[in-house]
């Protein structure tokens, strides 16, 4: 699904002090699977991530989405890329404080169908929010339903990929799991990238790429550079 060739991303060109924050290598991606980035704080694991999603655009390098050099497409096209094929789950919800968890998941829907909001509820439900709780703000649900309803957000459009920076870094161990569960079940028909410090929650995981300071030490599993 993704081709990776040579990314390389300098931040502050125009400075003296630049910094490589991607060195120049090749990977590939699959279709489907729980792929797992791990490394040291600063290793480029976020550059990688954002690059991929068109949020940032590598100094140098191709990036081939089914065949499609992504790196190359309009600020538009990009857009519609991302809203079409692409979801995003960070460490923080960034939910609308002042919505509901079903609305907040609602809002996000690109097409606003009858069904998206029963849709809506079967995923918050699947996502272990009873009734009362989907028709909370996000102040009064805990951290754990909080980040679930983030991510019923980001698959409520049906991504073929999820990006998923630091998703469970704010949650104990125990939603932590939750939401690698949630992650698992989804990546067994579509693309989750998820990065983490926590390698104990990428025990399911189906390939484990690890940065290094810009670059990939190691890739275990499906994946290959
Ligand atoms: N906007 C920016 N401007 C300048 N340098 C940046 C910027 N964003 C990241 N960097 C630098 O690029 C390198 C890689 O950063 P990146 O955020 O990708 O690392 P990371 O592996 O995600 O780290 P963390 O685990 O702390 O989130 C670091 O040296 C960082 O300081
Ligand atoms: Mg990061």
């Amino acid at each position: 699904m993704f081709e990776i060739k040579n990314i390389t991303m300098i931040y502050d060109m125009e400075k003296t002090e630049k910094v490589y924050a991607l060195g120049g290598f090749d990977l590939s991606l699959p279709d489907k699977g729980l792929i797992g980035i791990i490394g040291p704080s600063g290793s480029g694991k976020s550059t990688l991530m954002y690059c991929l999603s068109t949020l940032k655009k590598p100094t140098d390098g191709k990036i081939l989405y089914n065949g499609k050099e992504i790196t190359r497409l309009k600020d538009s096209e990009r857009e519609v890329l991302r809203r079409n094929e692409f979801g995003f789950v960070f460490q923080r919800h960034f939910l609308v404080p002042y919505m509901s968890a079903l609305d907040n998941v609602t809002v996000a829907a690109t097409k606003h169908e009858k069904e998206t909001i029963d849709k809506a509820k079967e995923l918050l439900k699947g996502f272990g929010l009873g009734e009362r709780e989907i028709s909370k703000r996000p102040s009064k649900l805990s951290g754990g339903q909080r980040q679930r309803t983030a991510i019923a957000r980001a698959m409520i459009n049906e991504p073929k990929v999820l990006f998923a920076d630091e998703p469970t870094a704010a949650l104990d161990h125990e939603n932590a799991f939750a939401v690698m569960e949630i992650l698992k079940e989804y990546a067994k028909e579509n693309l989750v990238l998820v990065i983490t410090h926590d390698r104990s929650i990428l025990k399911d995981a189906d390939s484990v790429i690890e940065m290094w300071d810009g670059d990939i030490s190691t890739i275990k599993g499906g994946g290959s550079v």
